[in-house]
């Protein structure tokens, strides 16, 4: 059972000793973190290394970001399905009828009862304003085109989308009540943006209503992964560890 609002800590790590010795720094927490696995962790050591993170204890999104025709969507998100984990997700650009077949996928897959949540990249937090328009020809602005993603996702019966915290008010001021947001694109005040365009604090993210934040280098690079883990959990949750 997910916790309705959570840390998700994204593993991006290029190996099987690097992600568990990572994972080693949170030994002593009551509740396994949320972990997010994704192209680089599933290329290099594949479903192995899900499963041992599920044996582990640990919820997983798998963040392989499908976004194909609609039948091989469909027979990959079975496969997926299989895997047993908490969350997955598509590409909302690549259309209702792939979404839908994600779905179908899923539910084809899934064990009873323990279907993950299917969520829709609507626009990675990498992308800016200016990109949207001159390179992805997208006339529309940002907070319109991810209200207009989200919308189609919902319409599609998926349950979520991942966004930037900047968006989540306004996708869910536009879906239905309980459809959620997974947003990355999340730092410390006055930390380092590197490639990330549309951030916000853990604190700000948890004002604007994300329901999950997403977290890879402000804890995976910190002298002290724990503390930076903490501090989320305090920022965005209003909680401690201990
Ligand atoms: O290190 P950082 O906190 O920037 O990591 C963010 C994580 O969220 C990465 O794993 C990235 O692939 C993922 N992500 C993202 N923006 C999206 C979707 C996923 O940054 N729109």
């Amino acid at each position: 059972m997910l916790n309705k609002k959570d840390v998700i800590l994204a593993c991006d790590f290029p190996d099987a000793a690097s992600v568990f010795s990572f994972l080693d720094n949170f030994k002593s927490v009551r509740r396994k973190p949320f972990v997010k696995i994704g192209m680089e962790l599933f290329y290099s050591e594949g479903t192995p290394m899900v499963r041992e993170i599920r044996h582990r204890g640990h919820p997983v999104f798998l963040d392989l970001k499908l976004h194909d025709i609609p039948n091989t969507v469909r027979s990959a998100m079975k496969v997926l399905a299989a895997l047993d984990v908490d969350m997955v997700n598509v590409h909302a650009a690549g259309g209702s009828e792939m979404m839908r077949a994600a779905r179908e996928g899923l539910l084809a897959g899934a064990s009873e009862g323990r279907c993950p949540k299917l969520i829709a990249v609507t626009q990675l937090t990498s992308t800016s304003e200016q990109m949207l328009h001159d390179e992805l020809l997208i006339g529309p602005d940002m907070p319109s085109t991810i209200i207009s993603y989200a919308r189609n996702a919902a319409a599609s019966g998926l349950d979520g989308v991942v966004c930037s915290p900047l968006e989540s008010s306004v996708v869910h001021a536009n879906c239905p009540e309980g459809f959620l947001t997974v947003t990355p694109g999340v730092r410390f005040a006055g930390a380092d943006h590197q490639d990330q365009k549309r951030v916000m604090t853990p604190s700000d993210a948890r004002k604007a209503g994300s329901d999950f934040i997403v977290v890879g280098r402000p804890v995976t690079r910190a002298a002290d992964p724990l503390a930076a883990y903490e501090r989320c959990i305090a920022e965005f949750l209003n909680e401690t560890l201990i």
